[in-house]
């Protein structure tokens, strides 16, 4: 399935992009014009596949999720100022405005990085199933089951088995994020939203 390869697909697009416009600034940073050049020449092609590679999977991601996070509009700011600002800070030689652009591009990076560790791990092995609950799927699915943000499942209405639900909170679907908990973990809160469908 084509979908199931997005994710991957972006983040490699992601981190040789990222590779790539470390290795410009550094030669750009050091006084290496002739190697910068060659360098450029070198991965002209490369870079223009990895950019729309990496733009195209991120706004594919973007627009299959729905509503996106506040987080991922800062993020996908960040990219978008960065572009410019790279294009004519290498065109110009202008070292202020390539660490700028490379920053800004990290900066995104780590806060999708950051975004990810804190939804997908629960942590206290002891929590109910209520608890696990409030505290990782209320805000999509509602108190009730119900509230469906951004494409989410009435829980209330779900007809999956507990071994099925537990394999969407585990490994994800489309825009449910793969939740990661312990075996217990798992037994509690999957028991705790079968009892939401009344
Ligand atoms: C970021 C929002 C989000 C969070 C947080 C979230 N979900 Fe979901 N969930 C979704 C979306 C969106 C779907 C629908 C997925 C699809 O369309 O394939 C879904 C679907 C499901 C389904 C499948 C229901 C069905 O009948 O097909 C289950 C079960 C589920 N979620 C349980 C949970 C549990 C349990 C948690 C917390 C541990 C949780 N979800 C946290 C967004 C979320």
């Amino acid at each position: 399935m084509i979908q199931s390869l997005l994710l991957p697909t972006h983040k490699v697009a992601v981190i040789i992009f990222l590779l790539h416009y470390v290795i410009k600034t550094f030669l750009l940073l050091i006084n290496k014009p002739e190697a910068l050049k060659k360098y450029t020449a070198g991965t002209k092609v490369l870079e223009m596949i990895i950019s729309v590679l990496f733009l195209f999977t991120g706004v594919w991601l973007m627009v299959e999720k729905g509503s996106p996070s506040t987080l991922q509009i800062i993020k996908f700011t960040l990219v978008a100022l960065s572009i410019p600002i790279a294009i004519v800070g290498f065109k110009k030689s202008n070292k202020a405005m390539a660490v700028t652009a490379l920053l800004f591009i990290i900066g995104a990076y780590g806060l999708a990085e950051v975004n990810k560790k804190q939804q997908t791990k629960v942590d206290n092995s002891a929590m109910a199933g209520s608890e696990i609950y409030a505290k990782n799927c209320v805000s999509c699915h509602g108190e009730d089951g119900r509230k469906g943000f951004s494409g989410a499942s009435d829980l209330s209405k779900s007809v999956l088995s507990a071994d099925e639900a537990k394999a969407v909170i585990s490994n994800g679907r489309n825009g449910m994020p793969a939740i990661k908990m312990e075996a217990v973990q798992l037994d509690s809160v999957t028991a705790y939203i079968q009892q939401l469908k009344k």
